[in-house]
């Protein structure tokens, strides 16, 4: 019967059996083995180096001869090395995007573009079926403060503008608690386009409709972001904690790679359907509290009393 091996045990194998365990005729030049004197291994008949058998090194450039015992048929069957399916697209992130910010006025050039180029090339959107129209998000393009909630639903898929129904106006009596104005703010989602059914995001939507919101907040530059809800929240701080935990609590939104941007503060709080459906007065207060907490973020001090969120 054959012997079922851990998978120690088969790269150990493997690596007895390709020459790891150095032999003069495995050597190179330079006294080192086959693969760092520069054998590619998919020449000597054997897979592309796994992480594990990817030695980093800097190789010599001098091939070896390559040794009969590389040869497919005297390869084990080493652990096969499992493509696993990525819930992350590689986005590319423009100069123009991850630059110093602008005025208001190339910020919201900015985000014109990247609407533009959202609708042309997002790769969960232009595949999504089911929605009327994209909805990309709007207001201050040099808002200091940002709302983030978590896909468009049917009153958003119908006029193309983000939180517009029953949740939206929530969010707008939320927003006029705190002294401001809609048009003061800036609002998005972290999907454009409305889920079948309203259902939660799926983590590959996410991965593709993600980054346009990454570039929204590099656009706007606000001094703090308030998400809305768990699946705001988890996409912009990076974190699979809960809402009910995480709510009150500052959190970072880290820029990507190569920004010239700072980390920006995230106060985590209720989605606004969520304050509708559990409209109980601690959950409002616990709502008023976070808002205080981000106006004061931002410099602001808040009203005395907010009579739509905490009455
Ligand atoms: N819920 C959201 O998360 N976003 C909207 O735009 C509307 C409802």
């Amino acid at each position: 019967m054959q012997q079922r091996l851990t998978v120690a045990q088969v790269l150990a194998r493997f690596d007895r059996e390709v020459g790891l365990e150095v032999t003069p005729r495995a050597r190179g030049a330079a006294g080192t083995n086959a693969f760092d004197a520069g054998v590619a291994p998919e020449a000597a008949g054997l897979r592309a180096p796994t992480a594990r058998s990817s030695m980093g090194g800097t190789g010599t450039g001098v091939a070896a001869a390559p040794d009969s015992r590389l040869t497919p048929t005297r390869m084990p069957v080493a652990a096969p090395v499992v493509a696993r399916p990525s819930a992350t697209h590689a986005h590319a992130y423009p100069a123009a995007v991850l630059g110093p910010a602008g005025d208001s006025s190339a910020r919201a050039a900015l985000l014109a573009e990247i609407e533009a180029r959202h609708a042309s090339t997002c790769p969960h959107c232009t595949t999504a079926t089911g929605h009327a129209q994209l909805v990309f998000g709007e207001g201050a393009a040099s808002a200091e403060l940002m709302f983030v909630g978590e896909a468009p639903g049917e009153a958003e898929d119908r006029t193309g503008r983000p939180f517009v129904g029953a949740a939206g106006e929530k969010l707008d009596e939320m927003i006029r608690a705190m002294g401001l104005r809609r048009e003061d703010v800036y609002v998005a989602n972290v999907l454009k386009s409305r889920p079948p059914d309203n259902r939660t995001p799926m983590p590959d939507e996410v991965a593709g409709c993600g980054p346009f919101l990454v570039e929204q907040i590099l656009a706007v530059r606000p001094r703090a972001i308030v998400t809305l809800g768990g699946p705001a929240t988890k996409f912009v701080c990076g974190v699979e904690t809960g809402i009910s935990r995480l709510r009150g609590t500052w959190q970072t939104w880290t820029p990507p790679a190569g920004a010239s941007c700072e980390p920006i503060p995230v106060m985590p709080t209720y989605h606004p359907a969520y304050v509708l459906r559990t409209y109980t007065k601690q959950v409002r207060a616990e709502v008023w509290s976070d808002l205080r907490a981000a106006l004061a973020k931002i410099g602001r001090r808040p009203p005395e009393r907010a009579t739509a969120v905490e009455a």
